[in-house]
């Protein structure tokens, strides 16, 4: 389905965001033109407030830049209120169940919680015993926020999705695995390069090959030739222990010049941040004239304001 033919309702029917495996092709259009509409009203400073009254909760199990920004920021712009609340602050910490704590965020009035860096599992139990909507902010297995505005990114820039391939260098993460369902459903090819122990789980990418065409290889060159885009991320996720045998394995896979030269002319480097320089990719290329991360992060504030408009059906 063509983006561009698409007519968007500006609505979501379903209660949480959890992972991008549970969204249909119409629903990511509806997140990316939603996304599209309140970054229009930002720009020309014309911020509805429709979180008036709203109090959203930002469960944060780990440190954040853009995630926690980009809500802080976006809910502020759209009139509601916020309540940060640490991890370690709260008596998760100290062993209270996922059960009682969401039941009782629900009672207390907050409208929606966001949580960062819980397992996939525990993420489901938050929605489980939620009644307000639940949004996914990353966790160990996927981060549908990033994906979400990288799309929109993707969209912004090369103005389709069709026939477009992207190519993902390094770690099978969860922006790996997040790539796979996202990129797929809109109907662009993925290829990810990865050595030998480090690819995307093989039950995620066979549930993106349902939906498009997914290339696992080892190759760098296989994976970039013919690429649009390419995109790669940090050796070591947040959730991952400092593992110098990994680092040393994936050493090779940096994005370099030389690579961003094997895809096409016009291609694109993305990076969901933050970067290490010299580690995963090269300063010449993250900070040539390829490189669209600061457009990803940006849009990080628009898809989040849209995921909160979706999920609390306001826009
Ligand atoms: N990309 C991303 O999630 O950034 P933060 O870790 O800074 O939130």
């Amino acid at each position: 389905m063509d983006i561009n033919k698409y007519t968007p309702k500006y609505r979501f029917r379903q209660k949480d965001l959890l992972s991008l495996a549970d969204l249909t092709t119409e629903e990511i259009f509806e997140f990316l033109y939603t996304a599209k509409a309140l970054k229009k009203r930002f720009r020309v400073g014309e911020n509805k407030p429709i979180l008036r009254d709203k109090t959203i909760a930002l469960l944060f199990g780990n440190a954040s830049t853009r995630t926690r920004i980009t809500f802080e920021m976006g809910i502020r712009q759209l009139g509601g209120n916020y309540l940060f609340l640490p991890k370690n602050e709260t008596q998760l910490a100290r062993g209270e169940s996922i059960k009682d704590t969401a039941v009782m965020l629900g009672r207390y009035g907050i409208a929606a919680l966001v949580l960062r860096a819980f397992t996939e599992a525990q993420v489901e139990e938050f929605a489980r015993y939620s009644t307000i909507p639940v949004i996914n902010g990353i966790s160990d297995e996927t981060h549908p926020l990033q994906i979400l505005s990288d799309l929109f990114t993707i969209w912004e820039q090369k103005g389709r999705f069709d026939d477009l391939k992207i190519a993902y260098i390094g770690d099978g993460n969860n922006v790996a695995n997040s790539l796979i369902m996202g990129c797929t459903k809109v109907n662009m090819d993925v290829a990810i390069a990865s050595p030998h122990g480090y690819s995307p789980s093989r039950s995620i990418v066979e549930r993106g090959m349902q939906f498009g065409n997914v290339l696992i290889t080892d190759d760098i060159a296989e994976a970039v030739r013919g690429a649009d885009i390419v995109y790669t991320d940090v050796f070591i996720s947040m959730s991952d222990e400092d593992d110098e045998e990994k680092k040393q394995k994936l050493a090779r896979y940096r994005v370099t010049p030389a690579v961003m030269r094997l895809a096409k002319d016009d291609a694109l480097f993305m990076h969901c941040m933050p970067a290490h320089r010299g580690e995963e990719v090269a300063a010449e290329v993250i900070d040539g004239d390829q490189s669209i991360v600061y457009d990803q992060a940006e849009n990080r504030l628009h898809i989040n304001k849209a995921a909160l408009a979706l999920l609390l059906g306001k826009k």
